[in-house]
């Protein structure tokens, strides 16, 4: 009973209003409050980034300090939130530690996890920003069986995180200048991607009025699937599968076939019919790291001939798949030295800032309900209900 439109996954169907980020998928054009991504990308760096998506303009010198020195005040985790890591397996996906840990953090901080009010938000959305690279950097720690490493407050944000990661207490450790930069710039083009899926389960997740910490755990959670953050981690598994250019139509064909549920992973995207602009920055990264690391990756390679071919063919130009942002993120994370199983944990470290300046958006919006869909019920009709010596 009562009018609604059927409309399963909301390909048509607009959740809220929202002045955050701008996405015109045909033109393959991506906007932070205005700002293009590839200006982001060039000329500014994360936390920058952060405070234009929680406030809606860039800051001034004196703001950014601030900002940054505010967000430093919080990278520590509570100091028996590490016994609770140590109740995981060590061989525990770091997504599912992410899951467990990131909601754990509303019984940490009760202090702020008041939604109505404004300086309490302000608080938690900090800790969130400044709390979640140490905690996916102590998740990595504990699945390689070494010490966890404190932030280091005289480091930048991404520089700090890459510390927390590849640091041990008995060596000293600098982080390279190329690599920092391109773990930023990684993080400011993850930032932020209007009502993507992960995006859409934090604002209903909020919309009923649970805690900060919870609804970004919600976040993570569905940020795990493959057909979203976890596709970067299925390009390389992909890339490995492929093996050798000459496999590559091989596997174009499969892609291609309805009877195969084989997709090229880190092609297609619901808004982008056209190249999504983060992926050409990414691509540019990729070389630059790969150059100043002297690794030779035959995934590149690979992936370069992939992307050619693909971009080539009838079925892929007719039904508008580009490559995504995912398409050369792994191999650079990969480089860098992370397993792989931590390329969807370092998304939600940078997703996290979108996330909370969506939550926040929603929690201001004097319009907002909680969000309720409806269904189109397809079970049987109503019957009575045999008892069990009757039911044959
Ligand atoms: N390879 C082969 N065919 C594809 C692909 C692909 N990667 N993506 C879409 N198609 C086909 C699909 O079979 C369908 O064909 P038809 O109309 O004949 O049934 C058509 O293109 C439309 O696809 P869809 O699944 O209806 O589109 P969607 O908007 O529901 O899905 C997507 C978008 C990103 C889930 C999908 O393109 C996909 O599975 N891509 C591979 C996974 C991937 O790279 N995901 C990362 C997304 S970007 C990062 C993020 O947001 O987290």
């Amino acid at each position: 009973t009562g009018h609604f439109t059927f409309d399963p996954g909301y390909t048509s169907t607009g959740s809220c209003e929202s002045k955050i980020t701008y996405i015109d998928g045909d033109a393959g054009v991506l906007l932070y409050r205005g700002i293009p991504i590839e200006e982001l990308a060039e000329h500014s760096d994360f936390p920058e980034t952060c405070y234009l998506l929680l406030n809606g303009e860039l800051p001034t010198a004196a703001q950014k300090t601030k900002f940054e020195r505010d967000i430093t005040m919080h990278t520590m985790v509570h100091e028996q939130l590490a016994t609770f890591y140590r109740g995981f397996r060590r061989d525990a996906h770091p997504m599912a530690v992410m899951c467990g840990v990131v909601g754990a953090l509303s019984a940490f901080y009760h202090d702020s996890t008041d939604i109505h009010d404004p300086e309490q938000r302000k608080i938690a959305s900090y800790r969130l920003i400044a709390k979640m690279p140490t905690i996916a950097a102590m998740a990595y720690k504990y699945s390689v069986g070494q010490p966890f490493m404190y932030p280091k407050n005289s480091l930048k944000y991404a520089e700090n995180f890459l510390h927390m990661c590849f640091a041990v207490p008995c060596e000293e450790y600098v982080v390279s200048p190329t690599l920092a930069k391109a773990m930023d710039r990684i993080f400011v083009l993850h930032a932020d991607h209007e009502q993507n899926a992960s995006t859409s389960t934090v604002r209903l997740a909020g919309s009923s009025g649970a805690n900060p910490f919870a609804c970004i755990a919600a976040g993570i959670a569905s940020l795990w699937g493959p057909a979203h953050g976890g596709a970067n981690e299925a390009v390389l598994k992909m890339l490995d599968e492929i093996g050798h250019k000459s496999r590559i139509p091989e596997f174009v064909r499969r892609a291609k076939d309805k009877n195969d549920t084989f997709r090229l992973m880190g092609f297609g995207h619901r808004v982008y019919k056209n190249f999504d602009p983060r992926a050409k920055v990414m691509r540019q990264t990729c070389y630059e790291v790969l150059n100043e690391l002297g690794v030779h990756d035959d995934r590149l390679e690979l992936a370069m001939e992939l992307e050619k071919l693909a971009l080539e063919d009838d079925y892929f130009v007719e039904k508008k798949l580009y490559p995504n942002v995912d398409f050369y993120s792994g191999i650079i994370l990969k480089a860098m030295g992370f397993p792989v199983s931590m390329f969807t944990a370092l998304f939600a470290v940078a997703r996290t800032v979108g996330w909370v300046s969506q939550w926040n958006e929603m929690i201001e919006d004097e319009g907002q309900k909680i969000g309720r869909p409806r269904q189109l019920y397809t079970g049987t009709d109503r019957r009575p209900y045999v008892p069990l010596t009757a039911r044959g």
